[in-house]
């Protein structure tokens, strides 16, 4: 075995007895990152090549820094985003949203699809969406001016159209011609702050996580402002928290304009994201 790859051991039981979740990933990652080389070709760093700089990086994960707000970018489907303080960092959860969304876009067989990202962070959802529905044009909204420091940057030279304000009175020129509204909005309740997991507790925004007692202040506002962008039959998909699955769908009802209200579970199986039609008249 080589130095670094020692090196690499010694962090990654390090990780594990800070409690980190994916230790010999996260160790390997960061070595990767140091040596600009990916994680499969650490075996070819040089020994004398080693870096000091290892350890401090490895105490910063130790301490529960994200893995993200360290080597400065995450990874979304095909996408690197730039992340850092003041954005939320993209989760893999989120992937299976905007995978069921481009099944959604498809199916609908319209030439140029019109869609909106409510609440777009970092711009993973509507960035992923821009790039993988070609023709489609991607309209997004941010609130925080911390976390579009990072939207703006990721979104250089993409064809997706931000805009800065709160998701609830987003795009007014737009009423009643969108095809596909999704978001991945705040939703974990104030009540559960204890359980939240260091990483995404002491570093992503407050603003990007909490959303009332329930969690559901947000959602429930965007399901008015989703019937007011979409088309007769546009869809809304809306990610939850994997305790919400009972409760999300029914807050596209009937008696409210929507259709075909549903739920369904991300990779790991878990309740994940809610979906709905917009009813015809
Ligand atoms: C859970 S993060 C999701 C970010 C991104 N969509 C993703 O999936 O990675 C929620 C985002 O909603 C933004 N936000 C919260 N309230 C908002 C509002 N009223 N209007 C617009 N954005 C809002 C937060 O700043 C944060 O960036």
């Amino acid at each position: 075995m080589n130095l670094l790859l020692m090196e690499v051991a010694q962090a990654t039981q390090r990780l594990a007895d800070a409690g980190v979740p994916s230790p010999r990933t996260d160790a390997e990652e960061l070595a990767a990152h140091l040596h600009g080389v990916k994680r499969g070709e650490l075996h070819t760093v040089p020994d004398a090549e080693f870096d000091a700089r290892y350890w401090e990086v490895v105490a910063r994960r130790e301490a529960r820094e994200p893995l993200q707000h360290i080597t400065g970018r995450a990874y979304f489907r095909y996408l690197e985003l730039q992340v850092g303080p003041g954005v939320f960092v993209p989760r893999p959860e989120t992937e299976s949203v905007v995978g069921w969304a481009i099944d959604a876009v498809r199916a609908m067989d319209v030439v140029e699809p019109c869609i909106v990202d409510l609440c777009t962070g970092s711009g993973a959802i509507a960035l992923a969406l821009a790039q993988e529905v070609p023709r489609s044009r991607v309209y997004a909204v941010e609130l925080s001016e911390d976390a579009l420091v990072w939207t703006r940057k990721n979104m250089e030279g993409s064809r997706v159209e931000l805009r800065q304000g709160d998701a609830l009175a987003a795009f007014p020129d737009l009423d009643g011609q969108v095809d596909l509204v999704v978001s991945n909005p705040p939703y974990i309740p104030l009540t559960e702050w204890e359980y939240v997991a260091p990483e995404a507790r002491d570093h992503d925004p407050q603003m990007a996580l909490f959303s009332g007692e329930d969690g559901l202040d947000l959602i429930r506002g965007l399901e008015r402002t989703a019937h007011r962008l979409l088309r007769p039959g546009g869809v809304v998909v809306v990610e939850h928290a994997d305790t919400q699955g009972g409760q999300v769908p029914w807050i596209f009802t009937e008696e409210r304009g929507w259709a075909d209200a549903a739920d369904h579970p991300d990779l790991n199986n878990r309740p994940r994201f809610a979906t709905a039609r917009k009813a015809l008249p």
